[in-house]
């Protein structure tokens, strides 16, 4: 579904390469966790996917077609949640629907369906300066949601939360990439996070960034891993990778 053909970015000819030589795959309701030091380009990655920026060469391929421009399909959580503080939780959730110019009735279904699966259902009227960082990230994820998209791209969706409350949002966010059958890249600092997502972790080695290690990570997926002996050898793996 998704093919990332040796992706390299320059921003400037007189700095190092931001990402050189990226290349791998995802199929339909694949999962890939990205983790790799600050300043590797994995921010850089998600947007040359969403469409927003374009590789200084390679190419990524979309069910086949080059992406040059974002597509509809393909929804991004940002790494600071890109919340309009002067609107509502729930005009935050319809905003990517307004401007494809979906029914006002469509939008206040959909929205109000994503809010309650979300245990967001009482904030509904809120501004998010009200909202604690947990939920903020619930209402990105609800807007990037509400267009139905076929691939997730999420930026440290849960980097500032405690770890009970981010283990809660992993597991309800595996249950709706399950039920979607979405296709999830993740970037993420946390070695248990990737694991416990990312069906494929792919470790990165500093700017200018590569992929320096894939890791296969078949039981990601399932809410019991976590307390498996699996989950604690593959973040042995992992951190062991992220140090080579
Ligand atoms: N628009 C830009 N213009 C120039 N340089 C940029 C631009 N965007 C990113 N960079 C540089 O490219 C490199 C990769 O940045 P990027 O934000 O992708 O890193 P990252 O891996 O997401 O880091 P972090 O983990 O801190 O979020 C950095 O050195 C950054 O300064
Ligand atoms: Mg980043």
């Amino acid at each position: 579904m998704i093919d990332v053909e040796s992706i390299s970015k320059s921003f400037d000819e007189n700095a190092p390469y931001a990402l050189r030589g990226v290349t791998f795959s995802a199929s339909k309701g694949d999962s890939i966790a990205i983790i790799g030091p600050s300043g590797c380009g994995k921010t850089t990655l998600l947007y040359i996917l969403a469409g927003l920026i374009n590789p200084t060469s390679g190419q990524v391929r979309i069910r086949g077609k080059q992406v040059l421009c974002p597509l509809r399909t393909t929804a991004f959580v940002l790494q600071d949640f890109g919340l309009l503080p002067w609107k509502t939780v729930r005009q935050n959730v319809c905003l990517g629907m307004k401007i494809h110019e979906i029914s006002k009735e469509e939008q206040d279904n959909i929205a109000g369906k994503l809010l309650l699966d979300l245990g967001l259902g009482s904030h509904s009227d809120s501004y998010p300066a009200l909202l604690s960082g947990g939920e903020k990230q619930r209402v990105a994820i609800a807007r990037a949601l509400a267009l139905r998209p076929e691939i997730m791209l999420m930026d440290e969706p849960f980097s500032s939360l405690d770890t009970i409350t981010r283990e809660k949002l992993q597991d309800t966010l595996l249950d709706i990439c399950r039920e979607r059958e979405l296709t999830m890249i993740i970037v993420t600092h946390s070695i248990e996070e990737a694991v416990f997502l990312g069906r494929t972790i792919l470790v990165m080695g500093p700017r200018p960034g590569t992929v320096k290690v894939v890791i296969n990570n078949a039981n990601a997926g399932n809410l019991s891993y976590r307390s498996q002996k699996d989950f604690f050898s593959t973040c042995t793996h992992v951190r062991q990778a992220i140090e080579l």
